[in-house]
């Protein structure tokens, strides 16, 4: 299934499932994106081929300009967006904003996500980030102390996808945010 979407003012991207197909791709996007700190290959190999992982990519004329990846934790009940990144060149034309609405409905649908909460973590540095998911409707719930390698404390942000609690419709690695 693919999403078609105008980005503004260029030519549209398209929300399509990724694969280990894209790692080379997702690879170079993950260190353009997080130079400080990107996946190992390990962890790019995992989340483009594990069952349960919701996994998409953005494409323009048939380059990947950008890549989101979550998952259902039985554990905490929680849905998490594990990364999201476009690239630099790509950036504010609603990419990351439609990236991140596609993953949510997949991990709603797809994973079924008993009590519809989709949760992230994000510098509290990283103000394009946290714009963007204030805009998508985030809400702090929590934060943990010197997360992040170079010891900043990561917010964790939390948004309910669909009310009530219930599933939506028929359908532990460390993260990235
Ligand atoms: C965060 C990121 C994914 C946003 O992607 P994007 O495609 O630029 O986001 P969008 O164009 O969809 O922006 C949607 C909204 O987010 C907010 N936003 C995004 N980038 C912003 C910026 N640089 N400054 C202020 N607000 C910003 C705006 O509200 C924007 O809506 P608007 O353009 O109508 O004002 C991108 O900046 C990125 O890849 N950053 C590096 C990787 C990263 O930090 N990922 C998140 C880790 S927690």
């Amino acid at each position: 299934m693919e999403t078609t979407f105008a980005a503004q003012p260029t030519r549209p991207a398209a929300i399509q499932q990724a694969s280990w197909r894209d790692m080379v791709a997702v690879r170079r996007l993950e260190e353009v994106c997080f130079p400080q700190d990107f996946w190992p290959l390990l962890e790019i190999i995992g989340v483009l081929s594990m069952p349960g992982v919701v996994r998409i990519k953005a494409v323009i004329d048939e380059q990947v300009v950008g890549f989101a990846a979550g998952d259902f934790r039985r554990s905490d009940r929680l849905a998490w967006i594990a990364t999201i990144g476009v690239l630099p060149e790509y950036r504010r034309r609603g990419i990351g904003a439609a990236l991140l609405q596609e993953c949510e409905q997949r991990l709603g649908k797809t994973l079924a996500v008993p009590d519809g909460r989709v949760r992230l973590c994000v510098r509290p540095s990283n103000a394009p980030a946290i714009q963007l998911y204030e805009h998508s409707g985030y809400q702090q719930v929590s934060v943990w102390n010197r997360y992040y390698q170079n010891g900043e404390d990561a917010l964790v942000l939390e948004k309910q996808i669909y009310p009530g609690g219930g599933r939506q419709s028929a359908g532990e690695r460390r993260d990235r945010l």
